[in-house]
């Protein structure tokens, strides 16, 4: 039996329950004895309503651990590997996965849209009923099953803590400015919003060579910390329009490319406006699901010639990206343990929501005893 952190409804604190009973991995999947979670902005969306749930769910997608067991059919991975969860798992076969998009995985999507894995079914049960897992991860457990094909193999020197965090936030953020907006060397980036994600995106954009990032949050910390991540002038938009000082900083023209990091319906106005002529905005922060674009077709887009990008999971190949990340963290371009505020154990978890309302912590992080 494991220990996991479950949500049983919308709003109500996370149960810590030790009666979860976890079956043996099926063909083509893994059982992994988690090492680390970081608790990340989606898992509160999740708790508090903005994202769908079927609940009860074991949430938690940002984990990293040791492989346990291996199902029928698995080649590419042993017991006691170490691993990533990639929370979007990667076939490396249908449409996408074959156009290097791997992170728009065609068998990711019944795991992600039911709660299950990739035939829609749980593995886990909890006072007598099925458990779902949230992105076909939960790494809020002390060990879950996971489709072998959302797992990334990793060096076994890494601090788990670290390689949990690459498992969401690093990816998606470094992937956001490496990736998906691809950012050239000179361009001015603004980044709105420097938790977790946020501070990733700078960083990714820091080492694309962006000329100038002007890092945007409410909160004095998150803009110290943004510095040291690699902004290079800050806007604390609790104090003052982060648009007009975005544009007065740009000489009235806008920012090359602006990240959205937050998922609000304001922050994402705001983002999109201050683009430049010609300029990216990309949308990265998880907005309610009945929020809208809203951008005056002809001046905002056709004339003003901007891009507006949806970016999901830093549009990251993850067993190319995850990779690249590591040596970029072992030569000391990437900064990973500076993400880690607060290591906790997972029945502290509901104090890492609290702790990531509130707006103090980058990431507080689960160890698990292993
Ligand atoms: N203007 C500027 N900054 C804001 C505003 C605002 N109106 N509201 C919140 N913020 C800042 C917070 O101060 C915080 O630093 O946005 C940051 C959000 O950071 P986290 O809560 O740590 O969220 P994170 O885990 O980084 O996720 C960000 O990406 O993956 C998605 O679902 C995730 O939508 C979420 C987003
Ligand atoms: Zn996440
Ligand atoms: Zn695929």
């Amino acid at each position: 039996m494991a220990k996991a952190a479950v949500m049983t409804g919308i709003d109500q604190p996370l149960e810590i329950r030790d009666d979860i009973e976890v079956e043996a991995p099926r063909a083509g999947e893994l059982k992994v004895r988690m090492a680390a979670s970081g608790v990340c902005h989606s898992d509160l969306s999740m708790q508090n309503g903005t994202m769908m749930a079927a609940t009860p769910i074991v949430l938690g997608h940002e984990g990293a651990g040791i492989v346990e067991e291996v199902g029928e059919g698995v080649t590419s991975i042993k017991p006691g590997d170490k691993v990533i969860i990639s929370w979007v798992p990667q076939c490396g076969e249908c449409f996408f996965c074959q156009r290097e998009q791997g992170y728009l995985c065609e068998q990711a999507n019944a795991a992600l849209a039911t709660g299950g894995l990739l035939d829609g079914t749980t593995r886990m049960t909890s006072q007598g009923a099925p458990l779902f897992q949230m992105a076909a991860s939960g790494t809020f457990s002390e060990v879950t099953i996971i489709p072998a094909i959302g797992a990334v193999k990793i060096p076994g020197d890494i601090d788990m803590r670290v390689a949990a965090l690459i498992g969401c936030g690093v990816l998606t953020g470094t992937g956001a400015a490496m990736n998906t907006a691809n950012i050239k060397k000179g361009d001015v980036v603004a980044v709105v919003g420097c938790g977790g994600v946020g501070l990733n995106v700078i960083q990714g954009a820091r080492i694309k060579g962006a000329g100038e990032i002007i890092a945007v949050d409410m909160n004095e910390t998150k803009l110290q910390m943004a510095k040291e991540f690699g902004a290079t002038a800050t806007v604390n938009a609790s104090q003052s329009d982060p648009v007009s000082q975005v544009m007065e900083m740009t000489g009235q023209r806008g920012a090359d490319v602006a990240f959205e990091v937050i998922g609000l319906q304001q922050t994402i106005d705001q983002t999109i406006t201050m683009v430049r002529r010609g300029g990216q905005a990309i949308l990265v922060g998880v907005p309610k699901m009945d929020a809208m674009v809203n951008v005056p077709a002809f001046f905002g887009v056709v004339l003003a010639e901007k891009t507006i990008k949806g970016c999901w999971y830093g549009s990251s190949n993850v067993q190319k990206d995850v990779p690249k990340l590591i040596e970029l963290y072992k030569s000391g371009q990437l900064k990973l343990d500076e993400l880690i505020s607060r290591t906790i154990t997972v029945e502290q978890v509901n104090e890492a929501f609290d702790a990531m309302k509130t707006g103090e912590v980058a990431r507080s992080v689960i160890e698990y005893s292993v």
